[in-house]
Protein backbone atom coordinates (compact mmCIF):
# COMPACT_ATOMS: atom_id res chain seq x y z
CA UNK A 1 0.00 0.00 0.00
CA UNK A 2 1.19 3.72 -1.17
CA UNK A 3 0.38 6.70 0.31
CA UNK A 4 2.65 9.09 -1.99
CA UNK A 5 3.32 7.80 -5.76
CA UNK A 6 4.64 10.17 -7.93
CA UNK A 7 5.08 9.30 -11.54
CA UNK A 8 7.60 11.51 -14.08
CA UNK A 9 6.87 14.32 -12.15
CA UNK A 10 8.51 17.80 -13.43
CA UNK A 11 7.80 21.07 -12.76
CA UNK A 12 9.42 23.97 -14.57
CA UNK A 13 9.59 27.74 -13.84
CA UNK A 14 10.68 29.25 -17.00
CA UNK A 15 13.98 27.87 -17.73
CA UNK A 16 14.70 26.53 -14.08
CA UNK A 17 13.66 23.08 -14.08
CA UNK A 18 12.82 22.57 -10.24
CA UNK A 19 11.32 18.95 -10.15
CA UNK A 20 12.79 17.04 -13.18
CA UNK A 21 10.99 13.77 -13.63
CA UNK A 22 11.06 12.20 -10.28
CA UNK A 23 9.14 8.85 -9.82
CA UNK A 24 8.87 7.44 -6.25
CA UNK A 25 6.49 6.07 -3.85
CA UNK A 26 6.57 5.87 -0.02
CA UNK A 27 4.52 2.98 1.71
CA UNK A 28 1.55 3.46 3.90
CA UNK A 29 2.93 4.25 7.06
CA UNK A 30 6.39 5.42 6.66
CA UNK A 31 8.70 8.25 7.86
CA UNK A 32 9.93 8.91 4.39
CA UNK A 33 12.54 11.78 3.98
CA UNK A 34 13.61 14.39 1.00
CA UNK A 35 17.14 14.83 1.48
CA UNK A 36 18.87 17.56 -0.14
CA UNK A 37 20.15 20.62 -0.16
CA UNK A 38 19.14 24.36 -0.73
CA UNK A 39 17.31 24.73 -4.20
CA UNK A 40 17.02 20.70 -4.77
CA UNK A 41 13.58 21.00 -5.06
CA UNK A 42 11.65 19.53 -2.09
CA UNK A 43 9.66 22.12 -1.64
CA UNK A 44 8.51 22.54 -4.86
CA UNK A 45 7.54 18.39 -4.81
CA UNK A 46 5.69 19.17 -1.23
CA UNK A 47 3.40 22.00 -2.95
CA UNK A 48 2.80 19.73 -5.67
CA UNK A 49 1.94 17.14 -3.34
CA UNK A 50 -0.35 19.19 -1.56
CA UNK A 51 -2.17 20.44 -4.63
CA UNK A 52 0.01 24.25 -3.81
CA UNK A 53 0.99 23.94 -7.56
CA UNK A 54 0.40 22.73 -10.92
CA UNK A 55 2.92 19.77 -12.36
CA UNK A 56 4.24 20.99 -15.39
CA UNK A 57 3.32 17.14 -16.57
CA UNK A 58 3.71 13.84 -14.70
CA UNK A 59 1.65 12.46 -12.06
CA UNK A 60 0.87 12.29 -8.53
CA UNK A 61 -1.18 10.36 -6.07
CA UNK A 62 -1.93 10.64 -2.46
CA UNK A 63 -3.76 7.84 -1.02
CA UNK A 64 -4.67 6.84 -4.79
CA UNK A 65 -5.99 10.39 -5.04
CA UNK A 66 -4.49 12.23 -7.75
CA UNK A 67 -3.99 15.99 -6.66
CA UNK A 68 -4.61 17.61 -10.16
CA UNK A 69 -8.16 15.81 -10.42
CA UNK A 70 -9.01 14.88 -6.82
CA UNK A 71 -7.70 17.95 -5.04
CA UNK A 72 -9.94 18.18 -2.37
CA UNK A 73 -10.23 14.72 -1.25
CA UNK A 74 -6.29 14.82 -1.80
CA UNK A 75 -6.56 17.84 1.23
CA UNK A 76 -8.98 15.94 2.88
CA UNK A 77 -5.89 13.47 3.36
CA UNK A 78 -3.41 15.43 4.40
CA UNK A 79 -1.50 17.67 6.63
CA UNK A 80 1.15 20.31 5.68
CA UNK A 81 3.72 22.21 7.98
CA UNK A 82 5.34 24.83 5.78
CA UNK A 83 8.90 25.49 6.60
CA UNK A 84 8.29 29.37 7.51
CA UNK A 85 6.23 29.52 10.70
CA UNK A 86 2.50 30.04 9.99
CA UNK A 87 1.20 30.64 13.73
CA UNK A 88 -0.10 34.42 14.95
CA UNK A 89 2.34 35.71 17.21
CA UNK A 90 -0.19 37.80 18.71
CA UNK A 91 -2.65 35.15 19.51
CA UNK A 92 -2.17 32.54 22.01
CA UNK A 93 -1.65 28.85 21.20
CA UNK A 94 -4.64 27.46 22.31
CA UNK A 95 -6.61 30.38 19.43
CA UNK A 96 -4.06 29.56 16.72
CA UNK A 97 -5.03 26.03 17.22
CA UNK A 98 -8.88 27.32 17.45
CA UNK A 99 -8.00 29.48 14.18
CA UNK A 100 -6.51 25.77 12.18
CA UNK A 101 -9.81 23.80 13.67
CA UNK A 102 -12.24 26.64 11.98
CA UNK A 103 -10.29 26.43 8.67
CA UNK A 104 -10.08 22.78 8.67
CA UNK A 105 -13.85 22.36 9.08
CA UNK A 106 -13.18 20.61 12.26
CA UNK A 107 -17.34 19.76 13.77
CA UNK A 108 -17.93 22.14 16.78
CA UNK A 109 -18.34 19.67 19.09
CA UNK A 110 -15.08 17.57 18.93
CA UNK A 111 -12.91 21.40 18.17
CA UNK A 112 -12.71 21.19 22.22
CA UNK A 113 -11.13 17.45 22.56
CA UNK A 114 -9.09 17.32 19.09
CA UNK A 115 -7.27 21.08 20.72
CA UNK A 116 -6.90 19.28 24.01
CA UNK A 117 -5.37 15.88 23.24
CA UNK A 118 -3.00 18.29 20.74
CA UNK A 119 -1.69 20.27 23.19
CA UNK A 120 -0.73 17.31 25.65
CA UNK A 121 0.93 15.74 23.14
CA UNK A 122 3.32 18.63 22.16
CA UNK A 123 3.15 19.23 25.85
CA UNK A 124 2.23 22.83 25.37
CA UNK A 125 -0.66 22.76 27.36
CA UNK A 126 0.23 24.91 30.38
CA UNK A 127 1.58 27.35 27.87
CA UNK A 128 -1.45 27.64 25.75
CA UNK A 129 -3.16 30.45 27.01
CA UNK A 130 0.31 32.37 26.68
CA UNK A 131 1.00 35.01 23.55
CA UNK A 132 3.04 32.92 21.14
CA UNK A 133 5.44 36.10 20.86
CA UNK A 134 6.91 34.55 23.72
CA UNK A 135 7.42 31.44 23.04
CA UNK A 136 10.95 29.65 21.56
CA UNK A 137 11.69 28.63 18.21
CA UNK A 138 10.83 25.04 18.98
CA UNK A 139 7.94 25.66 20.69
CA UNK A 140 6.59 27.81 17.60
CA UNK A 141 7.48 24.76 15.41
CA UNK A 142 5.56 22.13 17.83
CA UNK A 143 2.49 24.65 17.32
CA UNK A 144 2.99 24.74 13.59
CA UNK A 145 3.38 21.28 13.94
CA UNK A 146 0.09 20.87 16.15
CA UNK A 147 -1.74 22.50 13.66
CA UNK A 148 -1.48 20.21 10.74
CA UNK A 149 -2.74 17.24 12.77
CA UNK A 150 -5.97 18.67 14.34
CA UNK A 151 -7.81 17.41 11.71
CA UNK A 152 -6.25 13.98 12.00
CA UNK A 153 -4.48 13.55 8.14
CA UNK A 154 -3.36 10.28 7.10
CA UNK A 155 -0.28 11.75 5.25
CA UNK A 156 1.68 14.60 7.05
CA UNK A 157 4.17 16.76 4.92
CA UNK A 158 6.47 18.59 6.81
CA UNK A 159 8.97 20.56 5.17
CA UNK A 160 12.34 20.88 7.02
CA UNK A 161 10.49 20.78 10.14
CA UNK A 162 14.07 21.60 12.08
CA UNK A 163 15.90 24.15 9.71
CA UNK A 164 17.27 27.23 11.91
CA UNK A 165 16.87 25.68 15.26
CA UNK A 166 20.10 24.55 17.48
CA UNK A 167 20.43 20.65 18.00
CA UNK A 168 18.85 20.06 21.48
CA UNK A 169 15.81 21.93 20.08
CA UNK A 170 16.26 19.99 16.75
CA UNK A 171 16.99 16.73 18.51
CA UNK A 172 13.40 17.23 20.90
CA UNK A 173 11.56 17.64 17.34
CA UNK A 174 12.39 14.43 16.49
CA UNK A 175 11.19 12.86 19.39
CA UNK A 176 8.08 14.68 19.05
CA UNK A 177 7.72 13.47 15.07
CA UNK A 178 8.23 10.02 16.18
CA UNK A 179 5.91 10.03 19.01
CA UNK A 180 3.17 11.64 16.44
CA UNK A 181 4.01 8.98 14.08
CA UNK A 182 3.37 6.35 16.54
CA UNK A 183 0.41 8.18 18.36
CA UNK A 184 -1.46 8.54 14.83
CA UNK A 185 -0.17 5.77 12.75
CA UNK A 186 0.53 8.02 9.96
CA UNK A 187 2.42 8.52 6.68
CA UNK A 188 5.33 11.32 7.21
CA UNK A 189 6.75 12.71 4.19
CA UNK A 190 9.48 15.18 5.51
CA UNK A 191 12.20 17.13 3.77
CA UNK A 192 15.37 18.35 5.23
CA UNK A 193 19.13 19.17 4.54
CA UNK A 194 20.40 17.96 7.63
CA UNK A 195 21.97 14.43 7.36
CA UNK A 196 21.73 13.60 11.15
CA UNK A 197 18.02 14.00 10.73
CA UNK A 198 17.19 12.02 7.76
CA UNK A 199 19.41 9.26 9.67
CA UNK A 200 17.45 9.45 12.64
CA UNK A 201 14.52 9.95 11.86
CA UNK A 202 13.80 8.15 8.09
CA UNK A 203 12.63 5.28 7.68
CA UNK A 204 13.69 5.62 3.93
CA UNK A 205 15.05 8.36 2.05
CA UNK A 206 15.28 9.69 -0.75
CA UNK A 207 18.49 11.84 -1.99
CA UNK A 208 17.41 14.31 -4.32
CA UNK A 209 19.76 16.98 -5.84
CA UNK A 210 19.40 19.41 -9.27
CA UNK A 211 15.56 18.21 -8.97
CA UNK A 212 16.65 14.65 -9.72
CA UNK A 213 16.30 11.73 -7.48
CA UNK A 214 19.81 9.82 -7.42
CA UNK A 215 18.81 7.18 -5.24
CA UNK A 216 16.42 6.01 -2.23
CA UNK A 217 16.80 3.56 0.09
CA UNK A 218 16.43 2.97 4.36
CA UNK A 219 19.65 4.68 5.71
CA UNK A 220 21.20 1.19 6.37
CA UNK A 221 21.45 0.04 2.93
CA UNK A 222 22.59 3.12 1.76
CA UNK A 223 25.40 3.46 4.20
CA UNK A 224 25.78 -0.40 4.05
CA UNK A 225 26.02 0.08 -0.21
CA UNK A 226 29.41 2.02 0.30
CA UNK A 227 31.07 -0.79 1.46
CA UNK A 228 34.10 -1.16 3.84
CA UNK A 229 33.73 -0.68 7.32
CA UNK A 230 36.66 -0.89 9.75
CA UNK A 231 37.65 -2.63 12.48
CA UNK A 232 40.21 -1.23 14.79
CA UNK A 233 41.48 -4.15 17.09
CA UNK A 234 44.32 -2.95 20.45
CA UNK A 235 45.21 -6.34 21.54
CA UNK A 236 47.55 -7.78 24.32
CA UNK A 237 50.72 -9.45 22.97
CA UNK A 238 50.46 -13.50 23.00
CA UNK A 239 52.07 -16.51 21.76
CA UNK A 240 48.78 -17.20 20.19
CA UNK A 241 48.78 -13.73 17.75
CA UNK A 242 49.71 -16.04 14.47
CA UNK A 243 46.77 -18.16 14.96
CA UNK A 244 44.83 -15.70 16.31
CA UNK A 245 45.57 -13.21 13.00
CA UNK A 246 44.80 -16.25 10.45
CA UNK A 247 41.78 -17.35 12.26
CA UNK A 248 40.58 -13.69 11.73
CA UNK A 249 41.11 -13.97 7.87
CA UNK A 250 38.79 -16.75 7.81
CA UNK A 251 35.77 -14.88 8.96
CA UNK A 252 33.69 -14.29 6.06
CA UNK A 253 33.23 -11.06 5.71
CA UNK A 254 36.48 -9.85 6.44
CA UNK A 255 38.52 -8.41 3.30
CA UNK A 256 41.53 -7.80 4.67
CA UNK A 257 43.59 -6.65 7.89
CA UNK A 258 46.39 -4.68 8.37
CA UNK A 259 48.97 -4.86 11.78
CA UNK A 260 50.97 -2.29 13.11
CA UNK A 261 52.33 -3.59 16.53
CA UNK A 262 49.39 -4.84 19.14
CA UNK A 263 47.12 -2.50 16.95
CA UNK A 264 45.13 -4.35 14.32
CA UNK A 265 42.69 -3.06 11.60
CA UNK A 266 40.42 -5.42 9.83
CA UNK A 267 38.55 -4.09 6.52
CA UNK A 268 35.15 -6.06 6.78
CA UNK A 269 32.00 -5.61 4.83
CA UNK A 270 29.56 -6.68 7.67
CA UNK A 271 30.89 -5.20 11.10
CA UNK A 272 28.40 -5.98 13.10
CA UNK A 273 28.16 -9.24 12.28
CA UNK A 274 32.07 -9.73 12.88
CA UNK A 275 32.51 -7.98 16.04
CA UNK A 276 31.16 -11.28 18.02
CA UNK A 277 33.47 -13.92 16.46
CA UNK A 278 36.50 -11.29 16.83
CA UNK A 279 35.41 -11.89 20.53
CA UNK A 280 34.77 -15.70 20.27
CA UNK A 281 37.85 -16.29 18.73
CA UNK A 282 39.86 -14.36 21.01
CA UNK A 283 38.60 -16.16 24.24
CA UNK A 284 39.09 -19.33 22.97
CA UNK A 285 42.66 -18.60 21.98
CA UNK A 286 43.08 -16.56 25.84
CA UNK A 287 44.16 -13.28 23.99
CA UNK A 288 43.19 -10.02 25.69
CA UNK A 289 41.73 -7.53 23.80
CA UNK A 290 42.01 -4.07 25.08
CA UNK A 291 39.94 -1.96 22.90
CA UNK A 292 37.65 -2.15 19.74
CA UNK A 293 36.13 0.16 17.64
CA UNK A 294 33.98 -0.15 14.38
CA UNK A 295 33.73 3.38 12.36
CA UNK A 296 31.44 3.20 9.31
CA UNK A 297 30.31 5.20 6.70
CA UNK A 298 28.52 8.20 7.17
CA UNK A 299 25.79 9.66 4.79
CA UNK A 300 27.81 12.44 4.48
CA UNK A 301 29.61 9.89 2.68
CA UNK A 302 26.71 8.35 0.98
CA UNK A 303 25.24 11.59 -0.23
CA UNK A 304 28.65 12.92 -1.52
CA UNK A 305 28.95 9.91 -3.75
CA UNK A 306 25.79 10.30 -5.28
CA UNK A 307 25.90 14.00 -5.83
CA UNK A 308 29.44 14.88 -6.26
CA UNK A 309 29.51 17.20 -3.55
CA UNK A 310 28.58 17.71 0.28
CA UNK A 311 25.64 19.02 1.87
CA UNK A 312 26.43 21.65 4.29
CA UNK A 313 25.09 22.40 7.80
CA UNK A 314 24.47 25.40 9.54
CA UNK A 315 27.77 27.80 10.02
CA UNK A 316 29.19 25.89 7.44
CA UNK A 317 30.00 27.01 3.68
CA UNK A 318 26.63 26.36 3.03
CA UNK A 319 24.81 28.71 4.48
CA UNK A 320 27.39 31.39 3.73
CA UNK A 321 27.15 30.36 0.17
CA UNK A 322 23.48 31.74 0.38
CA UNK A 323 23.75 34.65 2.22
CA UNK A 324 26.52 35.51 -0.50
CA UNK A 325 24.12 34.83 -3.53
CA UNK A 326 21.34 37.00 -1.19
CA UNK A 327 23.82 39.97 -0.90
CA UNK A 328 24.31 40.09 -4.42
CA UNK A 329 20.59 40.10 -5.15
CA UNK A 330 20.19 43.08 -2.80
CA UNK A 331 23.21 44.46 -4.59
CA UNK A 332 21.71 43.53 -8.41
N1 LIG B 1 8.15 30.23 -7.85
C1 LIG B 1 9.34 30.00 -8.40
N2 LIG B 1 9.75 30.68 -9.49
C2 LIG B 1 10.94 30.45 -10.06
N3 LIG B 1 11.82 29.55 -9.61
C3 LIG B 1 11.49 28.84 -8.52
C4 LIG B 1 10.24 29.03 -7.85
N4 LIG B 1 10.17 28.19 -6.80
C5 LIG B 1 11.34 27.50 -6.79
N5 LIG B 1 12.13 27.88 -7.82
C6 LIG B 1 13.46 27.33 -8.15
O1 LIG B 1 13.33 25.93 -8.22
C7 LIG B 1 14.45 25.29 -7.65
C8 LIG B 1 14.00 24.38 -6.52
O2 LIG B 1 13.53 25.15 -5.44
P1 LIG B 1 12.89 24.52 -4.14
O3 LIG B 1 11.90 23.49 -4.50
O4 LIG B 1 12.42 25.63 -3.29
O5 LIG B 1 14.15 23.81 -3.48
P2 LIG B 1 14.40 23.32 -1.97
O6 LIG B 1 13.09 23.33 -1.25
O7 LIG B 1 14.97 21.96 -2.12
O8 LIG B 1 15.38 24.27 -1.38
C9 LIG B 1 15.40 26.39 -7.23
O9 LIG B 1 16.32 26.59 -8.26
C10 LIG B 1 14.47 27.58 -7.07
O10 LIG B 1 15.19 28.77 -7.27
MG1 LIG C 1 12.60 24.31 0.54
Amino acid sequence: MYSIETKSLTKSFGKVIAVNDISFSVKTGEIFGFLGPNGAGKSTTMMILTTLLKPTSGQALISEFDVMTNAKKVRENIGYVQQETTVDEYLTGRENLLLQAKLNHIPKNQIKQRIDEILELIELSDKQNDAVVTYSGGMRKRLDIAGGLLHRPKVLFLDEPTVGLDIQTRRKIWEYIKKIHKEFDMTIFLSTHYMEEADKLCDRIGIIDGGKIQVIDTPENLKNAMGAEVISIIMENSTNRNSFLSKLKEIEFVKNITEDGTKLTLFVSNGTKVIPIIFQISSELEIKINTISLTRPTLDDVFLSYTGHEIRDDNSGFNRKREHAKMKRLRS
